[in-house]
């Protein structure tokens, strides 16, 4: 009998931090089975990669749907069709309503570029230049209805240099978002870490 925890992965593009899952996930003593990777966008190429390692996955496109409640619906049906235990956010640009973040919560976890509270939302890395900080980095954090908002499960930090631009930073923090993301669903997974109010 397998103890490994069902996970599927969210996306909305190239997935580089769904390949770390995966490659993690291969490990015999990793706590996760990646089972299935979801995106809002048909053509993200991270469908390909998982695909390519026989992973089921499925897109669904807002347009089909009258509401963002519709879409989160069906967003449910297909986790639930796969009989997930916890979800992971991996680039997946979509705010989630309320009553899917709730449905979810304390099983949904999200990555996100800066050290939070830090940075919240979108272009973390150019404001984060712009205020001239010395250290950037990435967060781990469950999902909850405030956007980036959820209790914090790890970080990395990384130096910022003095000649960053907004994509060497990126670059730096990506490379860790690559270890930290599997550590931080290792945790979730083997019961390290649970979600507290
Ligand atoms: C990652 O840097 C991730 O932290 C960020 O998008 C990138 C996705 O890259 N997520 C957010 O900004 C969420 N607000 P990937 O598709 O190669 O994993």
């Amino acid at each position: 009998m397998s103890l490994k925890k069902r996970v599927a992965i969210l996306i909305s593009g190239r997935g580089s931090n769904m390949g770390a899952l995966i490659e993690a996930a291969r490990a015999p003593d990793y706590p996760a089975q990646i089972v299935g990777v979801f995106s809002n966008r048909a053509a993200a190429p991270g469908l390909d990669v998982a695909r390519s390692e026989g992973i089921a996955t499925a897109s669904l496109a807002q347009s089909r749907f009258e509401t963002r409640q519709a879409f989160d619906d069906a967003l449910t049906a297909v986790l639930e069709e796969w009989d997930v235990d916890f979800i992971c956010l991996a680039g997946f640009m979509r705010i989630l309503t309320p009553s899917f973040t709730n449905h979810w919560l304390g099983r949904a976890i999200n990555i996100h570029p800066s050290l939070l509270p830090a940075y919240k939302g979108l272009d973390t890395h150019a404001r984060a230049l712009a205020d001239q900080v010395s250290e950037a980095g990435c967060t781990v954090h469950f999902v909850t209805p405030g956007l980036d908002e959820g209790p914090s499960i790890a970080q990395a930090r990384v130096p910022v240099l003095s000649d960053d631009t907004p994509d060497t930073l990126a670059a730096r923090v990506l490379e860790q978002e690559h270890l930290l993301y599997p550590e931080a669903l290792r945790l979730l997974c083997a019961g390290d870490v649970t979600y507290r109010r």
